[in-house]
């Protein structure tokens, strides 16, 4: 069973999504812990409701970004999870602590990268005029959103959307979008080799993209 710890900064819906998927058993799958850098994020809360371990850890209290992060994920680590999940977890994460968990670390992100990296994602599409905007799920790599995308949900701009409308019809597409990269992670049928993803062992030369149903195609 894949074991997964979730970081997360706020309201935490990726993170329902994925205990809902396990409780509905949608997901062979244990999330192990739920780790914030708020003491107030919504996300532990929710975590706590579904009896799963939540920590939070106060990065004013370290002297550094690098000691703050060493120290987390020494925490992480105590839960022995397979994946590590940044789900909405709003801080760069230090360079040493991700390469030495290279492939373990997924992130989802609200764009269909490499566009629209950082943040205001929704604003940076609609400002540039996109017909189609969704979101990512990639592996953490030092260079910030830049790591090799595993999966995405494609979403049509539509006329009159504000950076609101638009937000919401992406989110409602990044729970499933997680749900179905946790599925193929845990089935095995997902990993990272080199720079590329590897998808059944074969190097994929594009993300896998989430059907109406979904599913990966
Ligand atoms: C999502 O849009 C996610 O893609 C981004 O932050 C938001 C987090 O939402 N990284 P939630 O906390 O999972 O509700």
């Amino acid at each position: 069973m894949l074991r997964i710890a979730v970081l997360a900064s706020g309201r935490g819906s990726n993170l329902q999504a994925l205990i809902d998927a396990i409780e509905a058993r949608g997901l062979d799958a244990a999330i192990v812990g739920v780790f914030s850098d708020k003491a107030d994020a919504k996300a532990l809360v929710r975590a706590r409701d579904a009896g799963i371990d939540a920590f939070a850890l106060d990065p004013k209290t370290f002297a550094t970004r690098a000691e703050f992060d060493h120290a987390l994920f020494e925490q992480i680590d105590t839960a022995r999870p397979d994946m590590i999940f940044c789900a909405g977890y709003l801080r760069l994460i230090d360079e040493r602590v991700v390469s030495a968990r290279r492939g373990r670390i997924a992130n989802i992100h609200p764009s269909l990268l490499p566009a629209f990296k950082g943040l205001r994602t929704h604003q940076q599409a609609l400002a540039a005029g996109v017909a189609e905007h969704g979101a990512s799920v990639h592996f953490v790599t030092p260079d910030l959103d830049g790591g090799p995308v595993i999966a995405q949900a494609r979403v049509p701009v539509q006329a009159g959307d504000t950076a609101e409308t638009l937000a919401q019809r992406v989110l409602a597409r990044e729970h499933p979008l997680l749900v179905e990269t946790a599925r193929w992670l845990a089935a095995g049928r997902i990993g990272l080799s080199e720079d590329a993803v590897h998808v059944d062992g074969v190097a994929s030369a594009t993300p896998l993209q989430l059907g109406a149903n979904n599913r990966f195609a």
